[in-house]
């Protein structure tokens, strides 16, 4: 394995470990293996446990809505 692909490999295990859900320490990772099946905000909220702390899905909600988006526009292509 080259210096780019390790680069790669480093970039994307620090993007994963990014925190979605502030309020529950919840990061980028854990909601990728939840989200597969759910189709809105509250059904991932169910699985991956976001959307429950102080905030109440404040903050993590719109980031959710996001990946949703960005998974079913993979989907569909
Ligand atoms: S950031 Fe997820 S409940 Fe507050």
């Amino acid at each position: 394995m080259d210096d780019e692909d390790n680069k790669l490999k480093e970039e994307k295990a620090r993007q994963l470990s990014r925190v979605v859900c502030i309020c529950k320490g919840i990061n980028l990772k854990s909601v990728l293996s939840h989200i597969d099946g759910c189709s809105t905000v509250a059904e991932v909220n169910q699985c991956a446990g976001t959307g429950s702390g102080g905030c109440k899905g404040e903050r993590c909600g719109p980031r959710i809505k996001i990946l949703l988006s960005k998974m079913k526009n993979r989907k569909s292509k």
